[in-house]
């Protein structure tokens, strides 16, 4: 399809070419020196203690679950309005998710207070997401975790450079996870990272990252180690040369990347501030990190043919997300659920184009086709 104005797009120039040529002539292309430089300063920006690039946000996840000890007989709590990698991810390890709603259709993130409704003998954990980059209630989540004895996962996919109370999201908690596929705010294709200021959580991840192994590869062929010794049950959910060099370009770009989403995000907020559209995150709290441009169509508005209507227009759009609850695996092994806030805003959810390279004219035609598709 050739669209007008995609949904997202990559902010790629010659600073990405020469960084993976560079690693294309070191001839080392598996976890090598760019890795370790990414990983130093990703921790840097997040002012973490400690980073594991791995090859997506999915192994961030699941990482952070064994890590923390969660398994077979544990409840994790997570909401339903995400990408379904963050309820699989806890699935991966034997323990089941409990879902909890949204705070309403003025904020898509996860309500504090029906966080603590679900609390149950077996929860361990509450997993949170950072929908669209902007923060959820951490204040009060974390006073939930304390008060309960959980840990906190951070779903950070959305919010790479996003803070709330001058703390950088994805260190709030035990462990921070973000991804780095292809549209999200630094991409590389396929990557991920996890962090966490926890050096027990960091020495587990470590090993677990790579099929549970005392030595990398890399310490070998530095010298550092000749041999190895498996301690665990470990993953090869390791990252290569390339994408850490992709990596470290897109991390110099991310703060001025997510001020043009936030430019861009205001330009189709007061454009669209009299058609009826509901825009949700109109209270900003914290720093967010503008990942994606969620609308809500009026009531009675088909969405369907809405989505129909744009793609006329050669406007792509996208919805996030169809409610993890309601997919057909989750219905079977989760029978009724009921999610009120949740199933309201999802069914009239629609995702506008936003990406750094977009200009004003590009916002102008996506609202003029919104405007007349409705
Ligand atoms: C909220 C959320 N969580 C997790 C993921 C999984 O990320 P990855 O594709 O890097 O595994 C995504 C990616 O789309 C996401 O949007």
């Amino acid at each position: 399809m050739d669209w007008k104005v995609p949904l997202a797009d990559l902010d790629f120039g010659k600073e990405e070419e020469a960084a993976v040529l560079k690693v294309l002539r070191s001839r080392w292309l598996t976890m090598g020196e760019s890795t370790q430089e990414f990983e130093n300063k990703f921790a840097t920006f997040l002012g973490a203690k400690h980073a594991f690039a791995l090859s997506n946000a999915t192994e961030a996840l699941h990482l952070a679950c064994l890590a923390l000890g969660i398994g077979v007989g544990d409840e994790v709590i997570i909401p339903s309005l995400t990408f379904v990698a963050t309820a699989n991810a806890v699935l991966y390890t034997g323990a089941r998710v409990r879902f909890a709603d949204i705070l309403g259709v003025h904020d898509l993130t996860i309500s504090p207070q029906d966080i603590e409704n679900q609390i149950s003998p077996q929860t361990k954990a509450i997993m949170v997401m950072h929908y669209g980059g902007f923060p959820c209630q951490m204040q009060a989540i974390k006073e939930i975790a304390q008060k309960h004895d959980l840990y906190i996962i951070e779903d950070n996919a959305h919010a790479p450079g996003a803070s709330l109370n001058e703390i950088m999201l994805g260190t709030w908690g035990d462990v921070g996870c973000f991804s780095f596929f292809s549209n999200k705010n630094l991409a590389v294709g396929e990557g991920g990272m996890l962090v966490t200021n926890r050096d027990d959580v960091a020495e587990k991840v470590r090993r677990l990252r790579s099929h549970g192994m005392t030595s990398l590869t890399w310490d070998r062929h530095k010298g550092h180690a000749y041999s190895y010794d498996v301690v665990e049950l470990g993953y090869n959910y390791r990252i290569d040369e390339m994408r850490s060099a992709l990596g470290i370009v897109q991390l110099q770009k991310l703060t001025s990347n997510n001020a043009k989403r936030e430019q861009i995000t205001r330009r189709y907020r007061q454009a669209l501030s009299n058609t009826g559209i509901g825009l949700p995150f109109c209270d900003v709290i914290g720093k967010p990190a503008y990942h994606i441009f969620p609308v809500l169509l009026p009531e009675g508005v088909d969405r369907k043919l809405f989505i129909e209507k744009m793609k006329e227009y050669r406007i792509q759009t996208s919805i996030h997300y169809p409610p993890i609850h309601t997919f057909q695996y989750y219905r079977q092994h989760y029978p009724g659920i009921s999610l009120a806030m949740t199933e309201a805003a999802a069914k009239q959810e629609v995702t506008l184009p936003l990406f750094p390279t977009m200009s004003a004219e590009d916002v102008d035609l996506v609202v003029s086709a919104v405007c007349a598709s409705l």
